[in-house]
């Protein structure tokens, strides 16, 4: 009786560990990983800066002039080739084309 409680919590805690690293798979996939080959620099650079605090802004959800007043105000660590980057990438490119990638 004793092994048997111990199988199955063996089996819940391994069910467990899958279903934490399945999740951090799915997570890395869509927001940290640069994916070379979809992503512009700009983008790449954009959600692996500015998703740590929370979801990523659509680019289209603010202005040319937002987007500047927003990079400088979160993006104090950047250098201001790499916020240049990703500016382009928030404001010609993402007005132009949506979510064509
Ligand atoms: C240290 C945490 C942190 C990081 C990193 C961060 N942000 Fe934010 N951001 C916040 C918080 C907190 C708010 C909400 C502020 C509020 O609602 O007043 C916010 C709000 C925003 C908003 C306005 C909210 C909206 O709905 O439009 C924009 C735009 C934005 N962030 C852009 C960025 C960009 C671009 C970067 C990367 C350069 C970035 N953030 C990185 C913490 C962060």
């Amino acid at each position: 009786m004793k092994l048997l409680k111990q199988v199955i919590i063996a089996v819940f805690f391994f069910a467990g560990c899958f279903a934490v690293l399945q999740s951090q798979l799915m997570l890395s996939g869509c927001s940290t990983s640069p994916g070379y080959s979809t992503m512009s620099p700009g983008q790449s650079l954009y959600s692996a800066k500015c998703s740590s605090c929370h979801r990523l802004i659509e680019p289209q959800a603010h202005s040319s002039s937002e987007w500047k007043y927003y990079v400088d105000k979160y993006g104090k660590k950047l250098s201001s080739e790499d916020k240049r980057v990703m500016l382009e990438y928030l404001t010609e490119g993402g007005q132009q084309r949506s979510n064509n990638n």
